[in-house]
């Protein structure tokens, strides 16, 4: 794993610190409907608040492209930050960086926190600007990074910053980067990739990857269709790419050389509609009705996927394994998530699951607690499987300034 510095290893008593948060959450109607990257990001505002710092919290929300724009302004996150860091106050600038934001930060005592607007009201954010990241710089003494769900971003709060000020990981940038490490770096073996979503042809990186890094590859969603029609099955009227054919294949031969065994569906749900609780069929994965749709892996395969679950000593998750949203064809994913959540339980198996649907499913299934690791990134966690190195993590790794005493 890529070194970097963690809070433990900076003194930030009576010093500014900017700490880089990840407040893009879903909001509904000014209200939050999901706050668990603010509760995820708390601990770290807790620590630097207990070790004495002035706080400045920054993110991005939305992408209202670089200029002001209510729609997006951080001012309704204010509330539900103070309420996930024990109803603390938290000063607001309503903008980032200049006279406003000088005149917040100027006012903080140690032990205090403020809250920037929105990074990406300005253009500089986006752009990696030198100078916008100066602009930000001057505002604190030292920087912490804890938005691994916008790592994958060269964005000038994310990697130009990092190198002007000392900087560190947050805690939940530190978690974020264990658990992956752990998963897929020096895992304890067999490692089981579960695959799931629509498409093959936006995880082809992803699949390459993985197929290099684990002893089993499990896939269902309708990317599941476009491997079995590659491997000459019919699929009726499923989705699937049809003009991914050699991709697809080439995956196939690829997982066979690296000695990565393959678990495709052996059995489906069945319905000539995507609608709620409409009637539905199992049927063996050659007998797939031309009129009919693959929604859901089968009772054959979700069999399969937990012999291979036992097997398995590691997992990485992402994807769901059928039409998940719309009942009854969530019961695959739901079943297969239960049994992630015993194995880790009983101490059998390290799981790590990311991205958001894949999120939505294990929260369906009741068992986002019993995982080992559950990310808070969707994009990010999904360039992390794809290989890739991703500048916020660079940024952080990169011999920056000192840390001074
Ligand atoms: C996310 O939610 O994926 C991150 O916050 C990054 O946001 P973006 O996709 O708008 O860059
Ligand atoms: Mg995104």
């Amino acid at each position: 794993m890529a070194t970097f510095r963690t809070l433990d290893d900076i003194e930030v008593r009576g010093r500014r610190v900017l700490l880089r948060a990840d407040l893009n959450v879903p909001v509904k109607d000014g209200a939050v409907t999901d706050a668990t990257r603010i509760e995820r990001l708390a601990p770290t505002i807790e620590a630097l608040i207990d070790r004495g710092a002035k706080v400045i919290v920054m993110s991005h929300f939305g992408r209202p492209r670089g200029k002001p724009d209510p729609a997006f302004s951080l001012q309704p996150l204010i509330m539900p930050l103070r309420r996930a860091i024990a109803g603390r106050e938290v000063a607001f600038a309503a903008d980032c960086i200049g006279d406003e934001a000088k005149r917040v930060v100027a006012a903080l005592q140690p032990g205090q926190v403020a809250l920037l607007e929105n990074l990406r009201f300005h253009e500089g954010e986006e752009a990696n600007s030198p100078d916008f990241a100066r602009a930000l710089a001057e505002l604190g003494e030292i920087y912490v990074d804890d938005a691994f769900s916008a790592a994958h971003r060269a964005h000038a709060s994310i990697a130009a910053l990092a190198r002007l000020l000392p900087s560190a990981a947050g805690k939940l940038m530190e978690a974020e980067l264990k658990a992956l490490t752990a998963a897929l770096e020096s895992p304890m073996r067999p490692v089981l990739a579960l695959v799931g979503g629509a498409k093959v042809s936006t995880k082809l990186d992803l699949l390459r990857f993985l197929i290099g890094k684990v002893d089993l590859l499990a896939i269902g969603g309708a990317m599941a269709n476009t491997l079995l029609l590659a491997e000459g099955r019919e699929v009726g009227r499923s989705i699937c790419e049809r003009d991914m054919g050699e991709s697809a294949q080439q995956i196939l031969v690829l997982a066979r050389q690296r000695n990565c065994r393959v678990v495709l569906p052996e059995d489906a749900v069945v319905a000539d509609q995507l609608t709620p609780g409409i009637a539905t069929r199992a049927v063996a994965i050659d007998a797939v009705p031309s009129n009919m749709m693959i929604l859901d892996i089968g009772a054959e395969t979700i069999a399969r996927i937990g012999a291979t679950l036992d097997e398995a000593r590691t997992l990485v998750w992402n994807g769901p394994l059928g039409a998940f949203e719309t009942p009854p064809f969530d019961r695959g994913t739901l079943a297969i998530a239960k049994k992630v959540g015993e194995r880790t339980q009983a101490g059998k198996l390290l799981s790590v699951a990311g991205g958001g649907d894949t999120v939505a499913a294990l929260a369906a299934a009741g068992v986002t607690e019993e995982l080992s690791y559950v990310s808070t990134a969707g994009g990010a966690f999904l360039e992390w499987l794809e290989g890739r190195e991703l500048p916020g993590v660079a940024a952080l790794s990169a011999d920056g300034p000192g840390v001074g005493g």
